[in-house]
């Protein structure tokens, strides 16, 4: 058990515990920081116990308590990541897994600027972003919200963010600390991560946003990590966060995510959020009586909010700026910027794109994603914005009047195709409906309190209301669903589906509460331990008779899906035919797929299969034999193994943001040059996934042991010599480059500068990034191949050259010993990888550690 090792490492650190360290250097964003403490000072000593304690719990909605007396107002916070909403409409920006796509840390800064222009027009003080935890697995619903699976590139692009936002004077929260890489029963899943995995990989982005951005806060995850719920673990609060790294701020919970008052206090916690429940006054005034809490532990708390608040300057200035233009060009210019840089283009067989807007009279658009918003995936993560181009509008204004623009749907959407199963409440399908009974305890237990009969096998979904009302409706709700409560009751839904014909049908349902489903007493889905995608689906065979279906709602759900539903249809005729017969016409058909908000979203997770009929529309469109391209709207991979050689074009366009229409359709007409890079690796079949055996739980088990360690993503790919499908790092070009002259010079104490040549050598203009990879040939502990440390993204004209310098340093070269809690470069020869991705390598050298490096874990 490496983690007990670890955790125990961890733990003498924390013994020595000094709550009220003093912070040298500037803090957040460069304010005296004498003034600050001195300020903070003042203010705390003349705060009342009661005030203190107001103060570290929230107030709805989205709010720190004012305290009038002092002066102190309400901090206000929106959430993110790409964002500022609460309310909205807002400028929506383009997904965090598409930044970090652009490899564009220029852009990553500017679109942290926007967020941090747009925050104090909604009158925020604190953005609820960036989301940074790494991609294990596609399966994550919230994939879309971070940025991808290398540290490196990931904190890269955090800093970027976080400068971004804290020079405008609005504090970033990085979230979501720590081990929060999947959603399923997120209150309950143990992550269990070795000491190595979680210095190498799960917590440098979050270090960088400390140490190297400055960020003013960190949210702690719903989550336990390592034994203990991360709102009380002390060990990676205190000792790590705040000891360790010298983190100066504010440590909050996320909306609903505390399970108790003296170890949440004593544990590092210094703000619940969004009100307070165990931080309220009747929990917390006993427990620092008696002792449990300390004065100076509350205290803590206090100045780490005053001290934020101070150094940022909101006790002098109103956070609400009414000047600053809520909608405005130069955030869509920034979200249109994003969404072009981040698009990958995957497949571009034999030159098909971009496509010759003179040589098309007709161009079909169709699929499920063309016309829907798909700004964001689902969750509070969820843009609504001012005004969005979808990629219908985006290829209609670019085409304009010259051209017919053709659009289908091509599927039913889930609802619909729910709402069209027709059940029978008896075996010889004669009366419409399903029976639902009503169990008063969970796990259709206890007595039954009602037993009706439904027409469809659902239940609504939340008619859509404005948008404003919507997030605030949402935010009060809060006030009655916390503390964290498990929903208590059950159901059972029994109906009979009747096939028009014999043969192959998809079956489906879209929930995120625990359940079973049978057909003909046989399991479909056993979601009655973990509750795996919000949207499962599967192929059966049926015969002409009736067909038995029982779905056992063994508790309810966690809030991610609005309503639940099931529904049955035949594959033959699931994709309409005007689809196919549009397609027909056209010289060339652009396919919309993938995910959105409601099967891909924060409180469970997503297949790695496209939703259900996705796969043999594209079948069916590709199978006409026209130029086929198709975009992909997801968080991350998807599985392509059935349709990727039947198809002409593959683009993965993340959500992308307000602009996705526009970006999609300069992309394809070759207006703009796609220079997205995989910040993922993409896998041929899911069991290729380094982490596949370990993504669940252990059965029987709340613990998710990270077996794979260091060996995520590319590393994992590397370490077990498979292939993935995509490389991380890939992406093509209309244009092509080359690497030359790759040369490193040391500069004293593992100090390297290294420089090489990019060259355009095709016929457009475009940009690449070029990935510089560290690897030590025989290492004394295990260790990755290779490991990006350097990047730059490089826009050249045809023809053009530039030289490029990157700087390595000992933590280039290092791994984390866990045996010195220290990083450790051991001397002896390394090997420097250049390319384009991590498997094109184009240029290498080495370089010579003349003697062993250490750096702490406080540097
Ligand atoms: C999410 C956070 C978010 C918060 C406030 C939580 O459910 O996990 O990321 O910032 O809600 O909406």
């Amino acid at each position: 058990m490496r983690h007990l090792i670890a955790v125990r490492r961890i733990l003498p650190v924390a013994a020595t515990l000094l709550l009220t360290t003093v912070f040298s250097s500037a803090q957040f964003v460069g304010n005296n920081p004498e003034a600050v403490e001195k300020r903070v000072d003042e203010l705390v000593s003349k705060m009342t116990l009661d005030e203190k304690i107001e103060l570290i719990g929230g107030d709805t909605p989205f709010r720190t308590h004012p305290i009038t007396r002092l002066n102190i107002p309400y901090f206000q916070m929106a959430d993110g990541p790409v964002g500022a909403h609460i309310p909205a409409p807002t400028i929506a920006y383009a997904a965090g897994i598409g930044l970090a796509a652009s490899w564009d840390r220029a852009l990553a800064l500017r679109i942290g600027q926007q967020l941090g222009r747009d925050s104090p027009s909604r009158g925020a003080a604190f953005i609820l972003g960036p989301g940074v935890n790494i991609y294990r697995a596609p399966m994550n619903g919230r994939n879309f919200e971070y940025f991808g699976e290398d540290p490196f590139l990931a904190s890269a692009i955090a800093v970027g963010y976080i400068r971004g936002v804290q020079q405008e004077g609005v504090s970033a929260t990085v979230k979501h600390y720590l081990g929060n890489n999947s959603e399923y029963l997120r209150h309950d899943s143990d992550s269990i991560i070795d000491e190595r995995a979680l210095r190498e990989i799960y917590m440098p982005v979050f270090e960088a946003a400390v140490k190297t951005a400055k960020v003013g806060a960190i949210m702690d995850s719903y989550n336990i990590t390592n034994g203990e719920h991360m709102t009380r673990n002390k060990p990676l609060n205190v000792t790590v966060a705040k000891e360790q790294w010298h983190f100066p701020g504010v440590i909050m919970s996320d909306w609903v995510s505390t399970y108790d008052t003296a170890g949440t206090a004593n544990g590092g916690l210094d703000l619940e959020m969004p009100f307070a429940v165990y931080y309220a006054p009747e929990k917390m005034l006993p427990l620092i009586k008696d002792g449990t809490i300390s004065q100076a532990t509350l205290d803590d708390k206090v100045r780490r909010i005053l001290r934020v608040a101070a150094d940022f300057g909101w006790l002098d200035r109103p956070q609400l700026d009414i000047d600053i233009p809520r909608y405005n060009l130069e955030g869509r210019a920034a979200s249109l910027q994003a969404a072009e840089e981040g698009a990958v283009l995957l497949k571009n067989e034999n030159g098909a794109l971009p496509l010759d807007k003179k040589a098309i009279k007709t161009i079909a658009v169709i699929g499920p994603t063309a016309t829907q918003t798909v700004t964001t995936g689902g969750g509070s993560g969820e843009v609504v914005s001012f005004a969005n181009t979808n990629l219908l509008v985006g290829i209609s204004n670019y085409l304009g009047e010259q051209t017919k623009v053709l659009y289908a749907r091509g599927l039913y959407s889930i609802n619909q195709m729910a709402r069209l199963t027709h059940f029978t409440t008896d075996a010889d399908g004669k009366t419409p409906g399903v029976t639902h009974t009503i169990f008063a305890k969970a796990n259709l237990e206890g007595d039954v309190t009602g037993t009706v009969v439904e027409t469809t096998l659902s239940t609504a979904a939340s008619t859509r209301r404005e948008p404003e009302e919507q997030e605030l409706n949402a935010l009060t709700a809060h006030k009655t669903a916390s503390p964290y409560v498990r929903a208590t009751n059950s159901s059972k839904w029994v109906g009979y589906y009747t096939p028009a014909e014999a043969g192959k049908y998809s079956i489906f349902i879209q929930t995120d509460g625990k359940y079973r489903l049978l057909v003909d007493d046989a399991v479909v889905f056993d979601s009655s331990v973990v509750p795996k995608y919000i949207l499962n689906q599967a192929t059966i065979e049926l015969t002409k008779t009736p067909h038995k279906v029982v779905l056992e709602q063994l508790s309810q759900q966690i809030g991610s899906v609005s309503g639940m539903r099931v529904g049955i249809a035949p594959l033959s005729t699931i994709v309409e035919k005007d689809a196919l017969a549009m397609a027909a016409k056209a010289d060339v058909v652009v396919l919309a797929v993938g995910f959105n908000a409601a099967s891909e979203s924060e409180g469970g997770d997503r297949s790695f299969e496209l939703p259900v009929g996705q796969e043999q529309l594209i079948d069916q469109i590709a199978a006409l034999g026209k130029k086929t391209v198709v975009m992909i709207t997801s968080g991350g991979s998807v599985d392509l193994s059935n349709w990727k050689d039947k198809v002409q074009g593959i683009f993965e366009t993340w959500y992308s943001g307000e602009e996705g229409g526009t970006s999609a359709a300069r992309l394809l007409f070759g207006e703009e040059n796609p220079s997205g890079h995989l910040p993922i690796s993409w896998e041929k079949k899911i069991t290729d996934n380094p982490s596949y055996n370990n993504y669940y739980p252990d059965p029987g088990t709340n613990k998710i042991v990270y077996r794979e360690g260091i060996f995520v993503g590319y590393r994992g790919y590397e370490h077990n010599h498979v292939e993935p499908l995509y490389p991380f790092g890939y992406g093509l070009s209309y244009t092509t480059f080359s690497f030359s002259k790759l040369k490193s010079s040391p500069e004293g104490d593992g100090h390297f500068t290294v420089t090489f040549d990019v060259t355009n050598t095709g016929k457009r203009a475009g940009a690449t990034v070029a990935q510089l990879y560290v690897g030590q040939g025989s290492p004394v502990v295990e260790r990755p191949a290779k490991e990006l440390k350097g990047f730059e993204r490089v826009m050249l004209q045809p023809g053009e050259t530039k030289h490029v310098t990157l700087s390595l340093d000992p933590r280039s070269f290092s791994y984390f010993d866990v045996n010195s809690s220290s990083w450790q470069a051991t001397a002896g020869s390394y090997d420097l990888f250049l390319g384009d991705s991590s498997q094109n390598i184009q240029q290498k050298t080495t370089v010579q550690l003349t003697k062993a490096l250490t750096t702490s874990i406080s540097q």
